[in-house]
Order: structure tokens, then C-alpha cells, then sequence
């Protein structure tokens, strides 16, 4: 393993915390639970539910941003960053919601944005008043267009929803201006980063919420902030992973080494407060060495572990990325994250119903191939029991502990996500796994909200997967996940030590914590080891015991 340590990683002692070993349950709040019937979910929603957190066994609780926003990315287009949007409630809201948390024994994450504003910001109207060459338009990335008449955009980099990443801007004479950069939606113009006013501000907004008690900070594009100097083009298609050699040049706009000099600066200032508060990077870079760089011991805490989520669904697949994972971070004394799902990407309820080793599709609608919901479901639940026996921390997304599928028919015209319209309609996106979660079968738009608004629409079947279908029902999705967090808990799996077991090329199995985990990738049924004990199983076993095809079991003994 080469991941170039520097000397401070070799001295790291072994890591201890809350977080290294906690249960992390991703709330998006516009569809989680809507308190006053606007269809879009918000703040006292949330913590008027707080109390399904706990019954469900979790650690701490990460929110997307909330912040006041035009809502161009659903909120990753911040407009201000110490306060609440109107949709979400109020600055008094959130302080309920860190508090209710609290007083129940959950962390609070929320969401930091650095690498762009929205264009709403005053940072960015004041640039746009300003004109080029001035101290405001230093704070993003302006330049002159090419060609004599500067019509065409600085470089050839793409924006990560389609389109170019570039937009001209308009002068106050009404002629034709410079250019920003945004490597998003243009509503999400990229901040720069060797400005100090912008590292100021960011250090002075991470105070403004451990100030009012959150527990860390989930870290927004953190590969993104530092672009290579000369902006030299990438002749690429945009990748928003930036490669999986280690050997293979980087594209210009993500993971230039640059960005952990921030992070450090950061970690300084977390620190500085008391109780455990950590850093987490949403950093999509490959392979696991240049990751394992984000969580050296003077940098973030944690990084999501993108590579699992992406992992195929065949046990050397699983086996060579879970190994590389515990090995990369081993190698900078930071422990493992663990993630299935998320906002941003297909459910893994509906993924892993496409067939194995095919593409990743960016959304899924009408016509597009469908997922076999069935499969997907059983293996969901197969990988989902095997991702919470690794030791380490996992990241859950709101409403996979009900087993729900992404919304694969939505139609078209009730699309947000920006990606289908910048593509050129030839992206879904990612409203499929935004849909506002199900609650009570019979209620209106299924107990999301007091009415039937919802910002999405909602699926058919979606009664079949409300939490009052499946709470106290033997083998119901929800309750294999409160099992396994319990026992996860009880066993110590998240602080524990893997060690793998000889099972051959259909079978994954491994010891962790006094449990022995199996999962069956096979299409015969295996035995379970003899006289053991079986306590969790993501599915029925055969009639004489043993493990199906697509399923995982914890036995003890
Ligand atoms: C990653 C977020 O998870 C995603 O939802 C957002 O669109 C981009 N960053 C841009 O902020
Ligand atoms: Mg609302």
C-alpha cells in the first residue's frame, strides 16, 4: 500500500470517539417529514420525529443544508450561510432540533457548501455590480472569455449536471461580460479559495454552528475547492471521481493537493471546542490511498466511502474493496465509513436490482430498463446486514430502513433535479431517490405532511413500504434494521476487528465482534457453521437451515 504517508500519519495512535464506531442516519429534510402542509418537509418536521431516530437505534443524524437558498440544487446553493431558509422554519427551529436531538443522546451534522455560493449570495451580486478585475469578482473564479470577442468560455470544463461549467455574465452597460465558473449549476458559482476573505468567512461560519452545539460538519464537494492554477483544459468528460489510479493524472478541478491545507486549518478550529466534533468529506476521488489523505490525523475525521457504494454486487468485488478500504485507512490511523445510499445516487433497493456489473445510471425513468424490485430489495437488505457487521462507521439515508425503492416512473415533467434539463434531458437525475418518505399507509400523502402536497410526487405501492406497515412485523425491512443495530451496538461491531474466513468465490464470510457474518452471492444455499446460532438474517432461511442465494446472516458462536 503506498499512500505516501507523511511522518505525522505513522505516529497516529489508535482513533477513539463517538463517531468512529457510530450508526449515521442522513436526513434530507424536504422529504422527511413536512410539519405545516407545504409539501415541503422542514425543521419542526424533523424534530416532531426525532423519536423514530431513536427507536431505530441510530448514533447521530446528518441534515442537508436547510440554509436560505434559491433552491436551484435543493439547497447545495446556499445563499446565506447562518441562517434558515423560510421553507425549512426559522434559526429557532434548528436550535430545537439540535437541542431535541441532544436530549436524546443523537449528534447533529449538518451540511457545509464551500465550494460555490449560491448566485443569490451577496458575495456574488456584490461581484456582478462590481465589474471585472475588482476585489468582489476576486472572491470567485472570473475571467475573460477566449477569441476576439471573448464569446467563448475560458476552458473546456464541463459542469458535473451537463453543459458547460462556464456562464457569461452581462455588464451594467448591457454588453457581454466576463466569465464565472461553476462546476455545478450556474445558480452555483465556485468560490476561490486563495482569496483569505474566503477562508476567513468559512472559518468564522464553522463557528457560527459549533456555537450554537452541532456536532460536525458534513463536507460538500471537498475534492473541489482548489482548482489547478493555470485552469489548463481537461479535453475530459466531466467525471465528478477523478480516477481510480493512483498514477493517473488528476483532472485540473478535483483533488489538487491545495484543498488539505484548508481542511487542516479547519481541524485546528474543531478542536479548539470541547466534546468530539468532526469533519466529513463528501469527496468523490478514487483510489482509496488519495482518499485516506482527507483523514490524516490533522484533516477530517471521516470520509464517505463512495468506492463501497460502488462496489459490484459479487463477493470478490465486495471482499477487494472492503479489504482495500480498512487497509487505506489503517495506513493514516482513521477508521472505515460505510455507505449505500444517499441524494445523490439510485437507492440501493432499486441498484442492486440492475443486473451486476452493468452501468450506473444517473436516475432511472419511464423507459429506461426498470430494476427487478424483488432482487433489489433482497439483496438490499443482504448488503445493508453486511455493511453493519464492518467495523467502522456507517452512513444511513432516510427511509432505506423501510426498503425503499427509488421512484423509476416518475414522470418526467415533475422533475427538480437540475441535471435533467442541463443535460439536455438525457440525465433523470436524482429526484428517483428524493421522493418525501411514507410514514402511515392511509394517511394523506402517507403521513409525509398534514395534506397532500409534496414537492415530488410520491409512488404508487409507496403505502406498501410506510413505517406503520412494518413496525413490530417479523422480517420487515425496518425491523431487521432495528435488529441489526441493536446487535451491532451490543457486539461492539463498529469499534471491532475484521478477520476473513476461507469461503471460496460465492460465499463472503468473516468474523467480527463474536459474530461470524455470512453472505451467500451464490446461487446454491450454504450451510451455516455448524452449532451456530443464527441472531440476524436479511432474509428466511432454507427449510434445513442454510443460506439462500442473496442473503446474509449473523450467527453466533
Ligand atoms: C454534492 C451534493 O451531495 C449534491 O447533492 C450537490 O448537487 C453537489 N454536491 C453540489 O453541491
Ligand atoms: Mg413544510
Amino acid at each position: 500500500m503506498n499512500a505516501n504517508p507523511t511522518p505525522q500519519d505513522r505516529s497516529a495512535g489508535p482513533v477513539t470517539g463517538w463517531w468512529t464506531e457510530a450508526a449515521i442516519y442522513q436526513i434530507y429534510p424536504r422529504s422527511f417529514a413536512d410539519s405545516d402542509g407545504d409539501g415541503i418537509g422542514d425543521l419542526p418536521g424533523i424534530t416532531a420525529r426525532l423519536d423514530h431516530l431513536v427507536e431505530l437505534g441510530v448514533d447521530a443524524l446528518w441534515l442537508s443544508p436547510f440554509y436560505p437558498s434559491p433552491q436551484a440544487d435543493a439547497g447545495y446553493d446556499v445563499a446565506d450561510y447562518r441562517d434558515v431558509d423560510p421553507i425549512f422554519g426559522t434559526l429557532a427551529d434548528a436550535d430545537k432540533l439540535i437541542a431535541g436531538a441532544r436530549s436524546r443522546g443523537l449528534r447533529v451534522i449538518v451540511d457545509l457548501v464551500p465550494n460555490h455560493t449560491s448566485s443569490a449570495h451577496r458575495w456574488f451580486t456584490a461581484a456582478l455590480a462590481a465589474g471585472a478585475g475588482s476585489p468582489e469578482r476576486d472572491r470567485y473564479i472570473f475571467r475573460d472569455g477566449l477569441g476576439p470577442a471573448g464569446d467563448r468560455p475560458p476552458n473546456d470544463w464541463q459542469s458535473v449536471f451537463g453543459g458547460p461549467a462556464w456562464t457569461r455574465v452581462t455588464d451594467a452597460d448591457g454588453r457581454p461580460g466576463q466569465w464565472y465558473l461553476h462546476l455545478f449549476d450556474s445558480g452555483q458559482p465556485d468560490l476561490n479559495w486563495d482569496n483569505p476573505q474566503v477562508r476567513e468567512e468559512f472559518l468564522d461560519v464553522l463557528r457560527f454552528w459549533l456555537d450554537r452545539g452541532v456536532d460536525g460538519f458534513r463536507v460538500d464537494v471537498a475534492h473541489g475547492l482548489i482548482k489547478q492554477a493555470d485552469l489548463a483544459d481537461w479535453r475530459e468528460p466531466q467525471e465528478i471521481l477523478s480516477g481510480n489510479e493512483i498514477d493517473k493524472p488528476r483532472p485540473p478541478m478535483w483533488d489538487q493537493d491545495g484543498v488539505h491545507e484548508i481542511y487542516r486549518d479547519w481541524r485546528r478550529v474543531l478542536d479548539s471546542y470541547d466534546g468530539e466534533r468532526i469533519l466529513v468529506a463528501e469527496a468523490w476521488v478514487e483510489p482509496a490511498e488519495r482518499l485516506a489523505r482527507y483523514v490524516r490525523p490533522d484533516e477530517m475525521h471521516q470520509a464517505f466511502n463512495f468506492e463501497y457504494l460502488l462496489a459490484s454486487w459479487t463477493a470478490p468485488a465486495q471482499y477487494a474493496v472492503i479489504t482495500r478500504s480498512l487497509e487505506a485507512t489503517d495506513a493514516v490511523g482513521a477508521p472505515t465509513t460505510w455507505v449505500l445510499s444517499n441524494h445523490d445516487v439510485v437507492r440501493h433497493a432499486s441498484r442492486l436490482g440492475l443486473p451486476v456489473g452493468g452501468g450506473r445510471p444517473n436516475g432511472i425513468g419511464i423507459g429506461d430498463p426498470q430494476p427487478d424490485a424483488a432482487l433489489g430489495l433482497r439483496r438490499a437488505r443482504a448488503a445493508t446486514l453486511l455493511m453493519l457487521a464492518l467495523p467502522g462507521s456507517a452512513y444511513l439515508y432516510q427511509g432505506e430502513e423501510l426498503g425503499l425503492p427509488e421512484h423509476t416512473t416518475m414522470p418526467d415533467e415533475a422533475r427538480q433535479d437540475p441535471t435533467w434539463a442541463r443535460s439536455g434531458h438525457t440525465q433523470r437525475g436524482r429526484d428517483g431517490c428524493r421522493v418525501p418518505i411514507p410514514w402511515e399507509a392511509d394517511a394523506p400523502s402517507y403521513g409525509f405532511g398534514p395534506t397532500d402536497a409534496r414537492w415530488l410526487p410520491q409512488p404508487p405501492l409507496w403505502a406498501e413500504y410506510a413505517l406503520d406497515r412494518q413496525r413490530g412485523v417479523p422480517g420487515s425491512t425496518y425491523e431487521l434494521y432495528r435488529t441489526a443495530l441493536r446487535l451491532r451496538r451490543e457486539h461492539g461491531l463498529g469499534r471491532g476487528t475484521l478477520q476473513w474466513r476461507e469461503s471460496g468465490d460465492e460465499v463472503l464470510s468473516f468474523r467480527n465482534g463474536g459474530l461470524t457474518v455470512l453472505t451467500n452471492f451464490g446461487d446454491a444455499a450454504v450451510p451455516v457453521p455448524a452449532g451456530a446460532e443464527v441472531v440476524a438474517a436479511s432474509a428466511t432461511l432454507t427449510d434445513d437451515g442454510r443460506v439462500p442465494t442473496d442473503v446474509t446472516v449473523w450467527v453466533r458462536g
